[in-house]
């Protein structure tokens, strides 16, 4: 396992720990196979009664490695995102979030399957799909629309805008919006406060109030839809633009 990704069982709850500071916490292929692992692994643990999902550093993660984007772009391993996005959907047990700053792209669309989120006042959240010639996932073209309205979401997927970690509070995106220093914290205290609840009835709960077998469609027509925008050539512009730190240029695609 990737150290990037810090695993540990204490109490009840697995806290998976994106890892990878100094990238912002962008999520590598490596990355993602070690939490779907850690994911599937804790569906059939009985030690396991609530995932906490948080990171390292004053990012929460700015999403997917571009570097494996592009590495798929031209005809290489093709994103283990999808795994991850497939484990996130089915997971049956609750997830909790705790989010000490930018949320970038699948950064925002975990959150949508985690059942008490917690962010930073200042946090950065974001769904830049189209920026990247790419398309929504993880079921947030039905998700997040759901959630803070059609036109938000439009806006947040299609010009890129971001919502501060306040609003996202507000919207129903996340229970609060706290200090930073006090978002792990307060992630811990209600994974804490859910390992004492009857794990059968928090999910039966979850399994009610989430229409599983419908997402899981979504996410399966999102994933088809995404595999092919991944290896256009306007994803690769925005791809090369990224890496050179210039802005894309669509203009001639
Ligand atoms: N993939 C790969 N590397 C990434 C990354 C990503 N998603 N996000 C950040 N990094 C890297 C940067 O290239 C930089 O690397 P370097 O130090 O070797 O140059 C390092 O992480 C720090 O990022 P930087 O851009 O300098 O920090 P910032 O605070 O100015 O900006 C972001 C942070 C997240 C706003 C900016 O990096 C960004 O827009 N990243 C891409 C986000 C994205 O589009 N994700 C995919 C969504 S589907």
């Amino acid at each position: 396992m990737t150290d990037l990704v810090r695993t540990k069982i204490e109490n009840g709850v697995l806290e998976i720990t994106w890892n990878r500071p100094d990238k912002k916490n962008a999520l590598s292929n490596a990355m993602y196979r070690a939490a779907t692992t850690a994911l599937l692994e804790a569906s059939d643990n009985k030690a396991v009664r609530v995932v906490l999902l948080t990171s390292e550093g004053d990012a929460f993660t700015s999403g997917n490695d571009l570097a494996d984007f592009a590495a798929a772009n031209a005809g290489g391993e093709p994103p283990a995102a999808m795994h991850f996005i497939e484990a996130i959907g089915k997971f049956d047990k609750p997830m909790v979030a705790g989010v000490p700053g930018l949320a970038v792209g699948v950064g925002t669309t975990m959150l949508l399957h985690c059942d008490l989120v917690y962010v930073a006042e200042t946090a950065k959240l974001s769904t830049p799909f189209v920026n990247l010639a790419l398309a929504p996932e993880a079921a947030s073209s039905l998700l997040l629309p759901a959630r803070i309205g059609y036109q938000r979401a439009f806006a947040m997927f299609a010009l890129g805008d971001s919502i501060t970690g306040k609003q996202a509070a507000e919207l129903g995106l996340a229970n609060a919006a706290l200090p930073a220093a006090e978002v792990v914290p307060a992630a811990r205290k209600a994974a804490a406060a859910l390992t004492q609840r009857p794990l059968g009835a928090v999910m039966a709960t979850k399994r009610l109030m989430r229409d599983g077998l419908h997402l899981m469609a979504r996410i399966h027509e999102e994933s088809a839809i995404f595999a092919e925008r991944l290896k256009t050539a306007e994803a690769k512009e925005a791809f090369a633009a990224f890496a050179q730190k210039r802005a894309p240029d669509f203009s001639k695609l």
